[in-house]
């Protein structure tokens, strides 16, 4: 019974779908804080150059994979490569481990665009608030059930109707969103207490500037791995979300036009909200504003600094964790698609099947992040110097130990095993050439692997001389 897949219904569905997925929590309070700490224009450099070159191997991999197997990622790689079907039970066990807790986050993010939007914003700029609201027991798992059944309810109704018709919606209203916060906030002057003035634009300085001070040829490898660390969570490779979007590109497609603009797209947002918090950011609170990110960033200092801006805040603050939210939903339905599909292909069960039993998962493993931060809070110390709760650990084990582990037998399955032909052929297949071929060569056989394992092995707390 092979019936018809569903399919992208073009090159602007699946780029706006996979550019939602990539952009997401990660772009907004990572990237800018990784920026401002590793001398501004230095990362940008180096992000942009690893942009083109690794990010672009590991992208146009994952797709053409999909396209050419038109399968979710548990059977995609069996299929590729009989020995290989392992790695495509990682590749599914990665989402299922990150969903709950990106829904977790996602709650947050409700409870806190429902806050401002109902004039609370003060009082979560209180200190205090947020490990308030996340010890509570019972708030955040109901934020937590609702982002997940808005998911659930996207998912449900497809590829086409769901996440299509989501990401043209939303795609365009959060850089929308983005830009108009990025210019306001340029437009900031702020006098503190002791009579000091700092602007916008001196921060954008910040950002955007190369600061070589204190340099070293160790702290640039500790710049570098940043970014590449970065860019590899941005850009949603690794979790088997960019095949099973693959799997619904037509095969008459532009696939190497296509990856390009995800990642000008999931580049651009990252940018643009350096642009939007350094500077706000930095002239509400100073440098040492500076050094947060993650939850402490988007839930704790950026209230703050929208409570500080008056009366105008609680509009910004509005927006602000609109657009969040787009970017949180767009991310998680990618990553919910790639489990469902996974379970539709392997198991020969129907979407809505395959969805509620996700949905089970989720909502069981949900439950337990929300209750990691109080009936069953524990401090558990990782290899990387952290010290963790249920939320932690998901993100850990997924993101630092499995994700570069897929990522490494990826580039050895194509680049040794099947050899790089077989990806070039994928994207050359109705007359288009790649562009970047010898590059792509070179990235998928040495540098990209050789990289991903130094990546992994500082995770490990194995190398920690970066
Ligand atoms: N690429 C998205 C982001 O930057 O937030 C989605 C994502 C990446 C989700 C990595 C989860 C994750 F662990």
């Amino acid at each position: 019974m092979d019936k018809k897949r569903n399919s992208f219904s073009g090159s602007i569905g699946f780029v706006l779908a996979a550019a939602g997925s990539a952009v997401g929590l990660g772009n907004i309070w990572r990237f800018p804080y990784l920026a401002a700490k590793g001398g501004g224009g230095l990362f940008l450099v180096i992000y942009l150059v690893l942009a083109l070159t690794f990010g672009y191997t590991l992208l146009t991999t994952e797709i053409s994979i999909g396209r050419k197997i038109k399968k979710g990622p548990l059977s995609a790689y069996g299929e590729l490569n009989k020995k290989s079907y392992w790695i495509g039970i990682f590749a599914c066990l990665i989402p299922i481990m990150i969903m709950p807790y990106y829904c977790a986050i996602g709650g947050w993010v409700i409870k806190y665009f429902v806050g401002f939007l109902t004039g609370d914003g003060l009082n979560m700029a209180q200190d205090g608030y947020f490990t308030g609201f996340i010890t509570s027991t019972g708030e955040p798992i109901i934020y937590t059930v609702i982002f997940l059944l808005i998911c659930t309810f996207i998912i449900l109704r497809g590829v086409n109707n769901g996440i299509e018709a989501m990401s043209r919606i939303m795609m365009p209203i959060l850089l929308l969103l983005v830009i108009i916060i990025a210019f306001f906030s340029l437009t900031i002057s702020y006098t503190d207490a002791e009579g000091v003035t700092r602007t916008g634009m001196e921060g954008l300085k910040i950002f955007i500037v190369p600061d070589f001070t204190g340099m070293t040829v160790q702290k640039f490898f500790s710049v570098l791995m940043d970014a590449m660390g970065q860019l590899f969570y941005s850009l949603s490779v690794a979790m088997g979300i960019m095949v099973a979007y693959g799997s619904y590109v037509r095969d008459e497609d532009n696939l190497g036009k296509s990856i390009n603009q995800i990642e000008i797209f999931d580049t651009g947002i990252a940018v643009l909200a350096g642009i939007m918090i350094i500077p706000a950011v930095f002239a509400f609170q100073g440098r040492e504003g500076m050094s947060a990110s993650g939850p402490g960033l988007m839930f704790v200092s950026l209230p703050k600094v929208f409570a500080e801006m008056g009366a105008i805040g609680r509009f910004v603050g509005i927006l602000f964790f609109a657009m969040v939210l787009f970017a949180a939903f767009t991310s998680a339905v990618s990553i919910m698609e790639a489990i469902v599909t996974s379970f539709m292909d392997q198991f020969h069960i129907k979407r809505a099947t395959a969805t509620i039993t996700e949905l089970g998962i989720a909502l069981v493993v949900g439950v337990i992040v929300c209750l990691g931060y109080n009936k069953l809070y524990f401090e558990l110390p990782l290899p990387n110097g952290s010290v963790a709760q249920v939320l932690d650990v998901l993100d850990y084990v997924s993101n630092n130990c499995l994700m570069p582990i897929v990522a490494i037998s990826t580039c050895i399955l194509i680049g040794w095993i099947l050899k790089p032909q077989t990806i070039i052929d994928e994207v050359e297949k109705n007359g288009e050439t790649m562009g970047r071929k010898k590059l792509y060569c070179v990235m998928i056989k040495f540098i990209a692997p050789i990289l991903l394992l130094i990546l992994l092995l500082k995770a490990l707390g194995i190398v920690t001389f970066i």
